[in-house]
């Protein structure tokens, strides 16, 4: 990992949507500050967070945007795509209906971002198998039809947290 005052060669910007309450904020905090909050308030507007890291001998900036999953506190759509070159998709395994909204945040990051933007469907929450309520093979299917990356994450418990960010990062390289 580069220190700070190191040089940085690229800095790639990569958004987080999805509805309401799937764990967006707590996925950045994982992935950012390796932090996790059981008690996250819903966000208001925009915030990001960046981590550098080390993708093919070069340093890579991730420099991470998270908005509001609830429409009235959302920030401007097209500032938020503007310059995205990944995107992290995010559903909540246990409630059915986060991933039925997805085809809409697909059509709102196709409409708005780059043609070329590397795609990851993420299914968060899955230390709750007991209340799943969406299916893996499902979220596969889904994601194969539209030509996503997809895996299925925790940040509660840091799973697939980081493979989810390296593969859109590497893919983005
Ligand atoms: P908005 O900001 O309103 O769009 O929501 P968000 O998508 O940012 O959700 P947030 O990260 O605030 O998380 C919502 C709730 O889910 C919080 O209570 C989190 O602690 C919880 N949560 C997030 N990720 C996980 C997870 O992987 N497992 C479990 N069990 N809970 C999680
Ligand atoms: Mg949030």
């Amino acid at each position: 990992m580069a220190g700070a005052g190191e040089k940085v060669d690229y800095v790639f910007k990569v958004v987080l949507i999805g509805d309401s309450a799937v764990g967006k904020s707590q996925i950045l905090a994982r992935f950012a500050r390796n932090e996790f909050s059981l008690d996250s308030k819903a966000t208001i507007g925009v915030e990001f967070q960046t981590r550098t890291l080390v993708i093919d001998h070069r340093s890579v900036k991730a420099q991470i945007w998270d908005t509001a999953g609830q429409e009235r506190y959302r920030a401007v759509t097209s500032a938020y795509y503007r310059g995205a070159l990944g995107a992290l998709l995010v559903y909540d395994i246990t409630r059915r209906q986060s991933f039925d909204h997805i085809p809409r945040w697909l059509d709102e990051l196709r409409a708005h971002a780059d043609k070329n933007i590397v795609i990851m469907l993420v299914g968060n929450k899955s230390d709750l198998e007991e209340q799943r309520a969406v299916s893996t093979e499902d979220a596969k299917e889904f994601a194969e039809k539209e030509n996503l990356f997809f895996l299925e994450t925790s940040a509660l418990q840091a799973t697939n947290v980081e493979s989810a960010f390296q593969t859109v990062l590497t893919e983005i390289f």
